[in-house]
């Protein structure tokens, strides 16, 4: 087993590399089943969800290679509609792609409900509705969802919920139906537009990717294409926030500013600056502490839910009371518990945290308890006085490439650290 060990207390300062964007890969990669011939996928993260989602597409009879770090090579000239066994979708939440890449493909796909973070329910109830609509039977049992279709028909959904993965599923699904799909309420968030232009890389007609209204109209084959994943918005800013945490300065490099406009201007809120560069954003925080602010989670543009651990825990040493309003998921305060450990003032109540700010939060053993849970437990470690450990970090391996190297690289002192379990 490994740990992360933290001596916390040191200033960030220098420059971070951010890698492409997870939930924008865990779409494409099996996108990329479309071409049935070979696609270049560039700026691909090294994390444990795609190393899962090319196991998966390598049982469905694709060759997938990296010739060089990032970039993937992925030929699905010979792939079958194989049932996938559980335990491997079971792994990641994005394995529901399969059902919208494998339905269109194929006309038939099961897929065991996916696995991933756990915030309370995580229904697919719009995905389902998205598919029927095309023209697919969809049925689940044992926690299997299988559809299936004659044939799929452009068709026009409005999704009761702004979903990311119920709108690039539907998109997925339609990309070959016959005719005019029309998403409406569709979910906008960057993902979504990088997947829409890797679909028309492909040969496919998406338009209004980034609005709330996406048309899809289906085309009958696709082609292999080059395309390069957007950065990771949530690495990015993750990062920002453990610069102004620590009272650090940081350049953060190979980012999408516009992307990062939510965070920024929460983290200014803080009294923290920000200064925007083309494809950068530093952040100088000058060790002052910083000020209290309130934040809600909304899908995009608003404040990521994905930032939401991060940002609290920021938060437990600003000066003032903070709320925290969790608007997307049921249950994502379960890391909170955590933060008390360290001495941090929350209340928890239903969908608010009260934030109240302490001198210091002092290091403590702690577990990341679902993959951003985690970032924050090391941020928390960063920020604190003392030793930190954090425990379960396979979670956080999930989607943050070179985790360690990165935050030393700017003075962290945090090493990974093997231990025998008890
Ligand atoms: C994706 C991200 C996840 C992020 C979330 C919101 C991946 C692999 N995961 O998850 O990290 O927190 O977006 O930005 O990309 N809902 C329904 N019915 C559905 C689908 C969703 O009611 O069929 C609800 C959910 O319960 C939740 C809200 O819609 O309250 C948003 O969920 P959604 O955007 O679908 O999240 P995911 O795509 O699963």
């Amino acid at each position: 087993m490994e740990k992360f060990v933290i001596h916390g207390g040191n200033k960030l300062n220098g420059e971070i590399n951010i890698s492409g964007a997870k939930n924008a890969a865990l779409a494409i990669i099996p996108a990329a089943l479309f071409a049935r011939e070979e696609c270049r996928v560039e700026n691909v993260p090294d994390i444990s969800d795609v190393s899962t989602m090319i196991k998966i597409l390598k049982y469905l009879g694709a060759e997938v290679t990296m010739p060089e770090k990032g970039v993937l090579l992925i030929n699905s000239k010979n792939i079958e509609p194989r049932p996938i066994p559980d335990e491997m979708t079971r792994k990641l939440r994005a394995s529901y792609y399969l059902l919208g890449v494998l339905l269109s493909e194929f006309k038939s796909a099961c897929v065991a409900l996916p696995g991933g973070c756990y915030f309370g329910l995580r229904p697919i109830d719009q995905h389902i509705k998205g598919f029927e609509a095309l023209g697919a039977t969809v049925n689940t049992e044992k926690a299997v969802v299988c559809a299936q279709a004659q044939e799929l028909y452009g068709s026009s959904i409005y999704l009761d919920v702004v979903s990311v993965g119920a709108t690039m599923n539907v998109m997925l699904a339609a990309v070959k139906a016959k005719g005019l799909t029309v998403i409406e309420n569709a979910a906008r968030e960057p993902h979504i537009v990088d997947l829409a232009n890797f679909l028309n890389s492909m040969g496919a007609d998406v338009r209004g990717a980034g609005t709330e209204v996406i048309k899809i109209r289906g085309v009958e084959n696709m082609h292999g294409c080059t395309y390069s994943i957007i950065p990771d918005q949530i690495e990015a800013g993750t990062y920002m926030v453990a610069a102004a945490a620590t009272g650090g300065d940081v350049t953060i490099n190979n980012v999408i500013p516009k992307h990062l406009e939510s965070i920024t201007n929460k983290i200014e809120d803080c009294g923290v600056t920000v200064i925007e560069g083309d494809e950068s954003v530093r952040i100088i925080s000058e060790g002052r502490r910083c000020k209290a602010c309130r934040v809600k989670t909304s899908p995009h543009p608003g404040f990521p839910t994905d930032m939401q651990p991060q940002f609290a825990t920021l938060l437990c040493t600003c000066n003032g009371t903070s709320t925290v309003v969790e608007d997307v998921w049921d249950n994502r305060f379960k890391y909170i518990d955590q933060l008390r450990r360290m001495g941090a003032n929350i209340i928890v109540n239903g969908d608010t945290a009260l934030i109240t700010g302490v001198e210091t939060l002092n290091g403590a053993p702690v577990e990341a308890d679902d993959l951003r849970a985690g970032a924050a437990m090391v941020i928390a470690g960063l920020m604190a006085d003392g030793e930190t450990t954090v425990g379960n970090i396979k979670l956080i391996d999930r989607g943050y490439e070179n985790l360690i190297e990165k935050l030393t690289g700017v003075g962290a002192d945090i090493a990974r650290v093997k231990f025998e379990e008890e």
